[in-house]
């Protein structure tokens, strides 16, 4: 997009992933900015090791790679303002409002995962490159813009876990509309991060959007899980967790929205990453 930091578009028929895609390109010294998209994925990955797969043509795969001012304690926010501007642009370019699942799948408001976000940084340059630019983080996101068109398209495990725009608006989206409109919205929310007014500004929004404050969550850690009653997002964005009359504090982990009692325990926002 011309005129924005995003002037360079990678556009790939074909990639094993967007996110490798620019980190070896980060590796090699790209600059902040540069962007990825691809028509498929071979090898799409997602959260926790998984794969995020979508037929060829029909989805929203796209990395970009940053290299913010950011306090280390802060890095997540990188991924934050991605998920946030995904959702301006489908509120934008769409009409649909969509919410942020802690740490960052976007959820339509009937509680299915319509996108996810993945963050990776090069390890090589995560305390800064030797040209005095910031260390590479790279995050992609994958958006169900038109798969799947039913709950008939999608593997049984995922049905009522997984949607996508074109089932919420009952029409066929245009995948550049939402991609043009996702870089519009990122560019000053990537610029807010050098700062800590702006670092507060991202933050407030993140609290706008998470569905997942004030609700009853598991969560699941690398050694272990508990539950509780979220309650917080701090101002590095890390969540907050009622659980026993005490506050844990999350930075890293995954979280499940649990039904109230007597609707079940399932799950909701698991994506469209079936394994
Ligand atoms: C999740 O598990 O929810 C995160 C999914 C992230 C998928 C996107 S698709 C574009 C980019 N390239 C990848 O390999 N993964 C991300």
């Amino acid at each position: 997009m011309p005129g924005t930091r995003f002037s360079d578009i990678r556009r790939l028929e074909s990639v094993d992933s967007t996110n490798r895609y620019l980190l070896d390109e980060a590796r090699a010294g790209a600059d902040d900015g540069v962007v990825a998209v691809a028509d498929h994925q071979s090898a799409g990955r997602g959260r926790l090791g998984r794969r995020w797969e979508a037929p060829a043509g029909s989805n929203l795969l796209m990395s970009v790679l940053l290299r913010p001012d950011l306090p280390p304690d802060h890095r997540y926010l990188a991924a934050a303002v991605v998920a946030l501007a995904a959702t301006d642009a489908v509120d934008v370019a769409l009409g649909l409002e969509l919410g942020i699942k802690w740490p960052n799948d976007l959820l339509a408001l009937d509680g299915r995962k319509v996108a996810g976000v993945l963050a990776e940084a090069d390890v090589a340059t995560a305390a800064g490159g030797s040209d005095g630019r910031g260390s590479a983080i790279v995050v992609g996101i994958g958006i169900n813009v038109n798969w799947p068109g039913a709950d008939a398209d999608l593997p049984p495990d995922l049905v009522g876990l997984a949607t996508s725009l074109r089932q919420q608006l009952g029409r066929r989206v245009d995948r550049t509309e939402v991609l043009e409109a996702l870089l519009e919205a990122l560019g000053p929310r990537v610029g807010d991060l050098s700062t800590a007014a702006g670092r507060i500004r991202q933050v407030d929004g993140l609290r706008a959007r998470c569905t997942t404050i004030g609700t009853r969550v598991r969560v699941e850690l690398a050694d272990g899980r508990f539950e509780g009653t979220a309650c917080a997002v701090t101002p590095e964005g890390h969540l907050v967790v009622e659980t026993g009359g005490a506050r844990r504090t999350v930075v890293a982990g995954d979280v499940v929205h649990v039904r109230p009692p007597g609707q079940g325990d399932r799950p909701i926002g698991a994506g469209a990453d079936p394994e």
